[in-house]
């Protein structure tokens, strides 16, 4: 079954450091060999990232990515089935955005909040919104 999960995070350090460069360049390989797709956006220090595949695959990387010290405070913000991949062209995509543009993002997905898990509906239209934000902007697998 295809899932995905779309969480938060905070930026230990800078993403256009070495050691993140290095990262996203290993996730990238990484992530095309256990068939992951997804992205990445990242403005000031905050990270959103979404992850496609199979369940079981999405699952075990989620684990490993929500214990790397390289980043902190991680919050689940969807973690679901779904239909199709939304990002199949992308290995990873990344995109170093704009505050503002950051800020409009986390508000539409806030705005999708459900209690009591405040876990999130990531529909179509906003992942598109998200989509949007790299498209064309980015080297494809
Ligand atoms: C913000 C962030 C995003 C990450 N995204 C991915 C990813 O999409 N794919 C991946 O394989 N590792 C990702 N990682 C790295 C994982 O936490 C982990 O270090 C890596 O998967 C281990 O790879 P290995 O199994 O080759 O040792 C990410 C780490 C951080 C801090």
């Amino acid at each position: 079954m295809m899932y995905h999960i779309v969480y938060q995070s905070t930026a230990v350090e800078p993403f256009n450091s070495e050691p993140m460069q290095a990262m996203l360049e290993h996730s990238r390989r990484k992530n095309r060999r256990i068939g992951i797709t997804g992205l990445l956006l990242y403005s000031n220090g905050n990270i959103l990232q979404i992850l496609e595949g199979e369940e079981p695959i999405v699952h075990e990387l989620y684990k490993l990515i929500q214990h790397d010290v390289r980043h902190t405070n991680v919050i689940t913000l969807a973690d679901g089935p779904i239909s199709q991949r939304m990002f199949s062209d992308w290995s990873m995509g990344f995109q170093d955005i704009a505050d503002q543009d950051f800020k409009h993002i986390l508000s539409c997905v806030e705005a999708r909040q459900l209690p009591p898990t405040s876990r999130v509906e990531v529909d179509e239209p906003l992942l598109n919104l998200i989509k949007s934000f790299v498209e064309d902007e980015q080297p494809r697998l």
